[in-house]
This record gives structure tokens, C-alpha cells and sequence, in this order.
């Protein structure tokens, strides 16, 4: 049976891959997208986050069979023609330590500026609670965020949220496990 499946943009056939197969390995094994991570495999650590339909979601936790019609973004496809601020940011700030979870980071970070282009500390926190960094780069993330923030603010960073869903809290999001 066809099951059709936006990945970055672009209409990709996987009726080739048993559906019970969750997106990350869909993503990894099959499809060659790599930059997604595999962490836990049992939604806690959110290293395997990439964006379903525009809002923060689990790869490990998500049966391709389930995603007919759907969107996906992995942090392969974030950057346009030049790197998302946040991506920008991630480099100005010298985030990454070993980079294992860096990927999953970036995308959480990029969906809420994509729907809270001003977020608090507060605000930050809450939407990178899912995202566990073993290398503890917790200060560094933050610093990052509220530097890609400001330059969206201040136009140094053109900034086009794309079709992040704007009303789902990564919480939520996270949750639609299937
Ligand atoms: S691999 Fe840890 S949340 Fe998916
Ligand atoms: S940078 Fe090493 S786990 Fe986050």
C-alpha cells in the first residue's frame, strides 16, 4: 500500500519500509538521514527530535505507518540557503560538546522561536525540558537561544518560521506518541 510522506519539503515514497518502523529508523536506515539521533529509544531524552507537521516530535515514537499525508523536518532540512539562526547561533556560542544531542536541541530550539520568536528564560526552560544534554551544555543552549532570538528581533538573522504549528506546546507535541 502507497505511503506518502513529506520529508523535508519533499513528497518521499517509503512503501518500502515495513510500517510498524518507527520514523528514526525510517529516517537513519533507509532514508540516509543521519542527523537525527538515536538516544533512549523510549521518549525520555529527545535526542531524536524532529519537527512532525511543524511542532516538536519524537522520531523513535513515531510508526512510519501512522504518518500518511504528514510532514516531516529533520535538522537536515532547517537551514534554507543559509544556516537557521538558530543554527547560527549554535555556532557563535560554541554549543556542542560531543554533539550527540545537539541535533534534537536545535530543532526544539528552532520550533519555539518559530512560535515564541521573544521567549523568557522561563519560556526556554520549558521548551527544552525534554532535551537531555549528558555534556551538561544547558547554559550555553540557553545563551544560544536568546542570541538567535535577538537577531530575528533586530532583522540580522532573517528568519521565515515556515509551517511550524504554532499552538502545540513541545509537551503536547512530544506526547503524540502514536
Ligand atoms: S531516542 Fe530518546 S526520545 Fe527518542
Ligand atoms: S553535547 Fe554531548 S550529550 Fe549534549
Amino acid at each position: 500500500m502507497p505511503l506518502n510522506v513529506t520529508i523535508n519539503g519533499e513528497l518521499a515514497d517509503v512503501s518500502h519500509i515495513d510500517p510498524d518502523t518507527p520514523l528514526l529508523w525510517a529516517l537513519r536506515d533507509h532514508l540516509g538521514l543521519v542527523g537525527t539521533k538515536y538516544g533512549c529509544g523510549i521518549a525520555q531524552c529527545g535526542a531524536c527530535t524532529v519537527w512532525l507537521d511543524g511542532s516538536p516530535a519524537r522520531a523513535c515514537q513515531l510508526p512510519l505507518g501512522q504518518l500518511e499525508g504528514r510532514s516531516i523536518t529533520t535538522v537536515e532540512g532547517l537551514a534554507g540557503d543559509a544556516l537557521h539562526p538558530v543554527q547560527q547561533a549554535w555556532v557563535e556560542h560554541d554549543v556542542a560538546q560531543c554533539g550527540y544531542c545537539q541535533a534534537g536541541q536545535i530543532m526544539s530550539a528552532a520550533a519555539l522561536l518559530a512560535r515564541n520568536p521573544a521567549p523568557s528564560e522561563e519560556d526556554i526552560d520549558r521548551a527544552m525540558a525534554g532535551n537531555i544534554c549528558r555534556c551538561g551544555t544547558y547554559v550555553r543552549i540557553r545563551k544560544a537561544i536568546q542570541s538567535a532570538s535577538s537577531a530575528i528581533h533586530s532583522g540580522v538573522a532573517f528568519f521565515d518560521p515556515g509551517e511550524p504549528g504554532l499552538e502545540a506546546s513541545p509537551v503536547d507535541s512530544m506526547e503524540v506518541s502514536l
